[in-house]
């Protein structure tokens, strides 16, 4: 670790230079606080990014599994996208107004997705909180229901965690609003029995669920848990939220369309606009008619839905050429075969040096896990985690031209990713498993 630490730091005296001149003015160097989590003594900075590749200001080319962390799952700065942006930014950027982008990219979700209505954000965070709102307006009922481990942005109400059976804050919470006990159940993924027990007293508004876990590793459902689920959630009355901001990587109408799923809402953020920020939700007929039979147009504007940016022109265009042009079924069609490629090379080498981990994928993302056994559920996946291994492998990657998810050991493959790139990670890989173990 010592020896690729100072490896990174000497190649890279600009991006040195730009992160202590950073620490001037933004808090530990960087405009986010996450970026603060890269594996070497400070972030490469960038100069460029095309495709599935970006160069630092010291003229290091990188090859990118991380893609902005699924915000650019379709290539750095997409041609469609980028056109369509050029043309719009000059014809008005936010107007408080709909255009006909916002139709057509209505008319795509329903096809894509099968929910007839949809709504736009600027973040999936927001997405979901706004469809949590709506979910305890609708129901009238004060709690919510996540799986333990989960992720699914800033929202207040989803950093629980489960230890031993008790619910509490999240290890990490900044400032919790309340505890989120008073607000939210947790119970563990592919848990069915302790899903209905939760769900019995009838207090729960809606479950957020990703359909397949993707921020503690990937945890796949076990076979019947999506029917399951959707059988519980209609016997007690509680809408069932889809969040496919990541799992978008299974098939252009994500994991629902793809498994045939049956949500209240639908949430999609991240890539929709190509890196440009926005972000949809979309409900059923019955939700929609139950919206609007509480809505008041006095007070619309402040009810705590919505923002001033969502759904403005430049986001919208930006998601029209995306969804039309950008992550289409030829697109998925290339992508997922790539995550293949890339989980056979890392399954080859960790069966050579017979380390304790294994590899597992979800369309076109793959992940690597610091345990032999597949996790059942996010404590499982949490305890396969390893700060230290990570910061190694991930750094080792990096000197080597290689840019990891840096929360996890998630790669990610755009429609730009090449046969050559994964074949690099493959090599690159093996070799850091041949420096930790041989
Ligand atoms: C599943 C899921 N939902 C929602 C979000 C929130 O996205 P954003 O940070 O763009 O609001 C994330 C972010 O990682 C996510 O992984």
């Amino acid at each position: 670790m010592q020896f690729e630490q100072k490896k990174f730091s000497d190649e890279r005296p600009k991006s040195k230079a730009l992160f202590e001149r950073a620490r001037k003015s933004l808090l530990g160097g960087v405009p986010m606080n996450w970026m603060a989590k890269w594996a070497g003594a400070f972030p490469p900075f960038v100069a460029e990014a095309h495709g599935a590749e970006f160069v630092d200001v010291d003229g290091h080319r990188y090859f990118d599994l991380c893609l902005g962390d699924t915000g650019a799952m379709t290539g750095h700065s997409p041609a469609a996208t980028v056109a369509a942006v050029q043309q719009q930014v000059a014809r008005g950027i936010t107007l408080m107004l709909p255009n006909e982008d916002a139709v057509w990219a209505g008319e795509e979700l329903q096809r894509r997705f099968g929910l007839p209505y949809w709504q736009f954000a600027l973040t999936a965070t927001d997405a979901n909180r706004f469809s949590i709102r709506l979910a305890r307006q609708i129901t009238g009922r004060p709690k919510i229901l996540v799986f333990n481990w989960c992720y699914h942005g800033s929202v207040d109400e989803t950093f629980i965690t489960l230890e031993n059976g008790a619910s509490q804050a999240r290890r990490g919470n900044v400032g919790p609003p309340v505890d989120p006990s008073v607000t939210t159940k947790v119970v563990e993924f592919n848990d069915v029995a302790a899903l209905e027990k939760a769900l019995q007293p009838g207090d729960v508004a809606c479950v957020l669920a990703e359909p397949a876990m993707t921020n503690v590793g990937i945890v796949h459902p076990e076979a019947g848990f999506h029917q399951q689920l959707r059988e519980l959630t209609r016997k007690y009355n509680t809408l069932l939220i889809i969040d496919e901001t990541h799992t978008i990587c299974t098939s252009p109408g994500g994991y629902t369309r793809a498994e045939n799923l049956d949500p209240d809402f639908l949430v999609f953020g991240k890539p929709i606009g190509g890196g440009v920020p926005g972000a949809t939700y979309g409900f059923t007929q019955a939700v929609a008619d139950a919206i609007l039979a509480r809505h008041n147009l006095e007070d619309c504007d402040v009810g705590g839905i919505g923002g001033t940016l969502a759904g403005n022109a430049l986001s919208l265009a930006a998601m029209r050429a995306t969804l039309e042009k950008v992550l289409t079924q030829e697109a998925f069609d290339r992508m997922i075969p790539l995550a293949g490629r890339w989980t056979d090379g890392v399954s080859k080498a960790i069966a050579e040096f017979d380390v304790p981990w294994h590899v597992t994928r979800l369309g076109c993302r793959a992940e690597y896990l610091f345990s032999r056994e597949r996790p059942r559920n996010g404590t499982e996946a949490h305890n396969a985690m390893d700060f230290e291994l990570e910061r190694f492998m991930h750094l080792y990657a990096m000197n080597r031209g290689i840019l990891l998810t840096p929360f996890h050991n998630m790669a990610l493959m755009s429609p730009a990713t090449k046969e050559e790139h994964v074949d690099h990670h493959s090599a690159v890989f093996r070799e850091a498993l041949h420096a930790l173990v041989a």
